[in-house]
């Protein structure tokens, strides 16, 4: 059964794109069938992450306005065969995603993949209501500062209510994506505790990826981490994210931390 998963976040800039091409990436080396749909319309970021910004000719609303159909807008990632995109438009008007039109590019890409991961826009907007509204499951990417940690509680809120599960009387699984942990801020205290920001959302922990100069050097070639370097300690964190993701249990490696506290944080997993 295909899953439809929401890349989401309260603040912007925390690194949902980034998360959104690795975690993709990652799911598709496993030899998972994945497009990666990006609903930041007027920025499009994601094809530009994943390398194929010169490849997009039809986008999302093209879909959407009948102007394309489906297989006219996926672009195949060169690199891994099961790996495909879903572009967005960087000149339309943001108001052509309607909801109807999205519920069916949505269920039709149900039928084709293993697994649809939205990159949403940041914040409680439109945008991100339309990307989150379909999903399964969310990953609710998060920074360990006080002001990401607040307002992803604020989406945590809206995944809970306003998504079509919610409507149906159901509950999307959620996970905690902590990203751009610094290690050195960490060791000086100047971040929240990730057992802290556990304590506050009470959703489950998905990963911690550690802040990492290979992280833009992906994106400055255009290929998500797992694929450009995947020893470094961002693609490691990421492919586990990945196999959590499929319901493996992994050990937690906390970024700078040589012992494992992990127990202690799963044992307060709330689903
Ligand atoms: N682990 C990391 N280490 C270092 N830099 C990172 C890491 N994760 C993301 N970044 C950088 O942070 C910036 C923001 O990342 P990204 O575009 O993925 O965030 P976003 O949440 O999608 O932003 P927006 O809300 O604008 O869509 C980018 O320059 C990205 O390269
Ligand atoms: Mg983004």
């Amino acid at each position: 059964m295909a899953k439809v998963l929401v890349v989401t976040s309260g603040k912007g800039g925390v690194g949902k794109t980034t998360s959104t091409a690795a975690l993709g990436a990652a799911l598709a080396k496993s030899g998972k069938k994945v497009v990666v749909v990006d609903f930041d319309v007027g920025l499009r970021n994601l094809d530009i992450v994943m390398g194929a910004e010169r490849r997009v000719v039809f986008d999302m609303i093209n879909v959407i306005q009948g102007e394309a159909n489906l297989g006219q807008a996926l672009i195949r990632d060169k690199r891994v065969e099961t790996l495909s995109i879903l572009p967005a438009s960087q000149t339309r008007d943001k108001d052509a995603l309607t909801s109807e039109g999205v519920a069916k590019v949505i269920a039709e890409l149900r039928e084709k993949f293993d697994w649809v991961i939205c990159d949403s826009p940041a914040g409680i907007e439109r945008g991100a209501s339309l990307a989150m509204h379909h999903a399964d499951v969310a990953v609710i990417v998060t920074n360990p500062e006080v002001s990401s940690v607040r307002d992803s509680d604020r989406i945590i809120g809206l995944l809970d209510s306003k998504t079509e599960m919610a409507a149906k009387g159901g509950r999307i699984e959620k996970h905690l994506l902590l990203t751009r942990f610094d290690t050195v801020r960490a060791a000086r205290g100047d971040m929240l505790k990730t057992e802290d920001v556990l304590e506050i959302l009470s959703i489950p922990l998905l990963g911690i990826i550690p802040e990492s100069t290979e992280v833009l050097r992906a994106s400055n070639l255009g290929t998500p981490v797992v694929l450009s370097n995947p020893d470094s300690a961002p693609a490691r964190a990421y492919f586990d994210a990945a196999r959590r993701l499929e319901g493996q249990v992994v050990p937690m490696v906390v970024p700078g931390e040589k012992r494992s506290f992990m127990t202690r944080l799963f044992g307060r997993r709330v689903a």
